[in-house]
This record gives C-alpha cells, sequence and structure tokens, in this order.
C-alpha cells in the first residue's frame, strides 16, 4: 500500500464499521494508523490509539485515565439490565477504592506459589487431551482442544463441581461478546440472558459453600479467563504451525517455550482494545484531549509499533526484550497474567512435542470481533 492509500485508510477508519477483511487480519490498518493518525478522531467523538508509547503512558496513569464505564454502559445496556449490574461491579470497569479492594484479594488467590501448583494438573489436563486428539486423528484445535483447557482450570481454580461446567464458556462468550463496540439486539440479549442464568448460578454455588469471595469476584475472574486464554493458545498453534522452523526450534529447546508464549501474546494479542475515560483535559501525541472522551486503546496494534519492536510483524520465539502490552500494564495490568502463559506454555509445548505430525487441515474460521482475537474454529488432523 503506498503512502497515500495508507493515510485514507487510517483517516477513514470507522470502529463501528469493520470489513470482513479487518477481521481477517486488521494488522494493516493499525500500521497506517500508527503512521499517519495515532490519535484518531472517530465519527462518534471517541479516539482510536495505535502507539504504543501512548498506550504505556495511558495505562500507567489512573489519575488522567478512568476505567469506571457507567456513563458509557448505562445508553448500551439500560441501567437496570443484568449486563449493566455485571459490567459496573467488575474491577476491571472501575476505579480506586472500589477496585484496589477488589483486585487485593484476587492477586492472592492467583499468586506466584498457587500458580506453580496449577502446573502438574494442566499438564495431566493437557496429556489427557492430547490422548484424544490421537485417536480422533482429526479435529478441531479450539473445540476439542483449547477451550477445554480454561474451564477446567478456572473450574479447579474456583471449584466448581466438574459436572456443573458445561455452561461456563456460553455465558463467557455471550457476557465478553456484548463489549464490542457494534452490538445486535440478540447478542445484548444474550448477554442479559448469561449474566442471569450465570448469577443464579454462582449465587447457588456460593450460598452451598457459605464462603468468599463475593459474586463479582468470581463472575469477572471467570470470564477474564475463559476467552482470552482460549485464544492465545489456538493464536500460538496457529503461528507454530504456520511456521515450521519455529516448531522445530521450540522442539530442540524447549526451555524457550517462555520467550515464545510472550511473542504469540505480542503478535496476536488475544485482547485487542482496550477502553479508557479521559479524567482531566490532557495531551496524548499531541493531540489535546477533553475531559469525559472516551479512548479506545489498540494493543494489538501497540504490539507491533516498529518504535518499540524491531521487525514487528515477525515472529521470533527468541525475541529480547518484549516489553508487550497484551496484559495492559499499570494498576490494571491482569491479575490471571499467570495462570495464562503456564496454561499456554504446557499446552503449546506438549503439543508441539506430543504431535509432530500436527498440520492444519482446511480453512481456519476466525470470530468476528475486533476486541477478542482468535479463532471460532481451527480444524487440524494428525498426518
Ligand atoms: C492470554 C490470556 C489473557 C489476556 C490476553 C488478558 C488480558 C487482560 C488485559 C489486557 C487486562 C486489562 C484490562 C484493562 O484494564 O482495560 C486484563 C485484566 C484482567 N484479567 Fe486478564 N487476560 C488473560 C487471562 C486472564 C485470566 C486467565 C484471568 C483469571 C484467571 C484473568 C483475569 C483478569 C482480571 C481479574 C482483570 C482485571 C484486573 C484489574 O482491573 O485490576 N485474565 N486482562
Amino acid at each position: 500500500m503506498d503512502a497515500e492509500d495508507a493515510r485514507a485508510l487510517a483517516q477513514g477508519f470507522d470502529p463501528q464499521r469493520l470489513s470482513a477483511a479487518f477481521y481477517e487480519s486488521p494488522y494493516e490498518t493499525y500500521a497506517a494508523l500508527r503512521a499517519w493518525d495515532p490519535v484518531h478522531r472517530c465519527v462518534d467523538g471517541g479516539y482510536f490509539l495505535t502507539r504504543y508509547a501512548d498506550l504505556d503512558q495511558i495505562y500507567r496513569d489512573r489519575v488522567r485515565f478512568s476505567s469506571d464505564k457507567r456513563s458509557v454502559f448505562g445508553p448500551v445496556f439500560g441501567v437496570t439490565s443484568p449486563l449493566y449490574a455485571h459490567h459496573t461491579t467488575s474491577l476491571v470497569f472501575n476505579d480506586a477504592p472500589y477496585h484496589t479492594r477488589v483486585r487485593r484479594p484476587l492477586v492472592e488467590a492467583l499468586s506466584t506459589s498457587v500458580v506453580r501448583g496449577l502446573e502438574a494438573g494442566i499438564t495431566s489436563l493437557v496429556d489427557s487431551l492430547l490422548g484424544r486428539l490421537q485417536e480422533l486423528r482429526q479435529f478441531d484445535l479450539v473445540e476439542d482442544f483449547a477451550a477445554h483447557i480454561p474451564v477446567e482450570v478456572i473450574g479447579n481454580l474456583l471449584c466448581v463441581p466438574r459436572e456443573d461446567r458445561g455452561p461456563l464458556r456460553g455465558w463467557s462468550l455471550a457476557i465478553l461478546g456484548a463489549l464490542e463496540s457494534t452490538t445486535t439486539a440478540v447478542q445484548r440479549r444474550q448477554g442479559n440472558e448469561a449474566v442471569s442464568e450465570f448469577t443464579r448460578y454462582l449465587r447457588k454455588l456460593i450460598g452451598a459453600r457459605r464462603q468468599q469471595p463475593g459474586p463479582d469476584t468470581d463472575l469477572l475472574t471467570l470470564n477474564a479467563g475463559h476467552e482470552t486464554t482460549t485464544n492465545i493458545i489456538a493464536n500460538g498453534l496457529y503461528l507454530f504451525l504456520r511456521t515450521p522452523t519455529a516448531a522445530q526450534l521450540l522442539r530442540d529447546d524447549p526451555a524457550l517455550v517462555v520467550p515464545a508464549i510472550e511473542e504469540c501474546l505480542r503478535l496476536e494479542s488475544p485482547n485487542q482494545l482496550g477502553n479508557r475515560l479521559v479524567s482531566e483535559p490532557v495531551t496524548i501525541g499531541g493531540v489535546a484531549l477533553e475531559a469525559g472522551a472516551y479512548l479506545t486503546l489498540c494493543i494489538g496494534a501497540a504490539n507491533r509499533d516498529p518504535q518499540e519492536f524491531a521487525r514487528p510483524d515477525h515472529f521470533d520465539i527468541t525475541r529480547k526484550p518484549n516489553r508487550h502490552l497484551a496484559f495492559a500494564a499499570g494498576a490494571h495490568a491482569c491479575v490471571g497474567m499467570g495462570v495464562a502463559r503456564l496454561e499456554a506454555q504446557v499446552a503449546l509445548l506438549r503439543t508441539l512435542q506430543k504431535l509432530p505430525g500436527l498440520r492444519l487441515r482446511g480453512a481456519a474460521r476466525r470470530g468476528a470481533r475486533a476486541r477478542f482475537r482468535g479463532f471460532v474454529s481451527l480444524p487440524a488432523e494428525i498426518a
């Protein structure tokens, strides 16, 4: 694309009107925005930001940038809706002091030592899923593999009885799906129904256990960890299956799994978009932003910013340093990053080691979502 086309693409960008090609790969559009209009004013008056330095600054500044989304969710969901009640009580969409209070027990519940204790269980879960793939020979890497891992891991963390786990993923998909910048009435209805069913279920569970933590904490933890972790596993497998030299490098040196997963997180970030509201007038990237302005922070673009990453579109599993923003940064940085990293490391390494004949089969299908990047279906087979 020449410079004029890139400039026109950037200036005409409208996150409310995205094409099928964009969902397939948004990176050309993101490169144009970064180069020509990094603090892009959208048709609805909000801003879409794509540069690493700008996102890093905003994520680390909770004074000038707020996570409290009540004013945004009210008109979209309706203030009496289950979706409004759910999302406005989640810590991710709140500021201090509520945020600080709710985050603290979660950080403890997902501490490094807790995460370390999960490794044996995750390994045996992954091995049993891989054993089934070996029997099936042809399968879907999302439905038959990646999606099972967070359901079981989070189910175990929260002591959800195994027989109750079936609906968890569907609830999570419906609740987070309602956060897309454009949603249909059907998606909002499904989101509301999912919150109601989920809340009823958790009340029952908590009542039965007669213990803390409160339902909001549980709800967010479950949702935040499902789709993103499924997606990092499927996105990572896709990258490796498309890049056999990287797969061989990892098989030859399994210790590379740590930087390899960081590279998957950077290159195909499962959570591509975040949001903040401007609390007081501030200038970012030379653009004066007014108090109340709604910002969309494009993690997917920042993580390929050539100002921060050499050869940013290249899949380099030895990349160092790799200060990606896939888990955001600052006060709201992902609480579950340790769990997510461990799940992805075990899943990717064991799959490449145990299924050397694994290859893609037919068309992979991406979800038409801009915020959460992943696959709906990733057909594969063992050759
Ligand atoms: C690869 C998988 C994951 C990715 C890419 C991811 C990404 C993120 C991002 C970008 C944020 C910041 C949101 C913002 O402030 O706007 C976040 C927050 C959060 N994540 Fe994750 N996440 C993942 C997995 C998980 C898992 C497995 C859990 C729980 C077990 C989890 C729990 C949370 C929680 C509770 C927050 C809110 C933190 C706060 O607001 O203080 N995440 N995540």
